[in-house]
């Protein structure tokens, strides 16, 4: 994924692009990011870029003529971009969503909102408005890594082990499957004899009744809208037939 990113504080970024995943996804050119702050195209000689709002009201509000000129700045190079604007008015960011984005040959930019909002023309200059949930944060920055994020690990070469990311959770529909790693006991928790029985079918068949297990419990809407194979039909109705037995 390519992607410039417009926001107020560009530190931000910096620690969690130079960690981990998306560390070594930049380091194998898989991920190109580009940090560009909103003040530095300030016209304000004291490099302001919020204002009171028009028709009065608590907060500021973001100006257009930084992001225009940002904008401007950023197509100067003639690259084709799409431009996703961070807020909680937007879609609802998902793995679907994430899906399309890792597979788009386009340049992105995340244009990260502050304050109590930015001036609704600079909406023209933009293709998408993404949410990552139904809550209200200080600004875009935390939402442009989530997406980031969620997008790199799906870019092939991204993850070390490419197996990982078709394991995961949501890939499926569903919740992740529990994860043990050695030692076999600790503090006198054990670890479910059959995941070192060494028997691959029952393991799978347990993980896919851990997974259909919580998500049933947690989050019924996914189960809901996931199409169900008929093996998970079945392993559904062994869950529905011990849950009888326990009550
Ligand atoms: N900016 C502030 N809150 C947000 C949210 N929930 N999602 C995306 N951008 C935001």
């Amino acid at each position: 994924m390519k992607c410039d990113v417009l926001t107020l504080f560009p530190d931000i970024f910096t620690a969690y692009l130079n960690e981990s995943i998306l560390k070594k996804a930049r380091l194998k050119n898989l991920l190109d990011v580009r940090l560009y702050n909103i003040r530095d195209f300030s016209l304000d000689p004291h490099r302001q870029v919020d204002d009171y709002p028009f028709g009065g009201g608590a907060g500021m509000v973001l100006k257009p003529e930084p992001i225009f000129k940002a904008m401007d700045f950023l197509r100067e190079d003639g690259e084709e971009r799409k431009v996703v604007c961070l807020t909680p008015q937007g879609r609802p960011f998902d793995q679907s969503i994430a899906e399309s984005y890792a597979k788009e040959k386009k340049r992105f930019v995340f244009l990260c909102g502050r304050y109590e909002g930015i001036d609704e023309r600079v909406k023209t200059l933009v293709d998408e408005e993404i949410s990552i949930g139904d809550y209200v944060l200080t600004g875009g920055e935390l939402p442009a890594l989530v997406v980031i994020d969620a997008v790199t690990r799906l870019v092939p070469g991204a993850l070390g082990d490419e197996r990982s990311v078709q394991d995961e959770s949501f890939s499926w529909g569903l919740f992740d499957y529990p994860h043990y790693t050695r030692p076999r006991e600790y503090r006198n928790l054990k670890v479910p004899p059959v995941l070192v029985s060494g028997n691959h079918r029952q393991i799978d068949h347990w993980r896919r009744k851990q997974a259909l297990i919580k998500t049933l419990k947690v989050r019924p809407d996914l189960l809901k809208k996931m199409i169900l194979t008929e093996r998970d039909r079945g392993i559904l109705a062994e869950i529905e037939t011990e849950s009888d037995k326990d009550s």
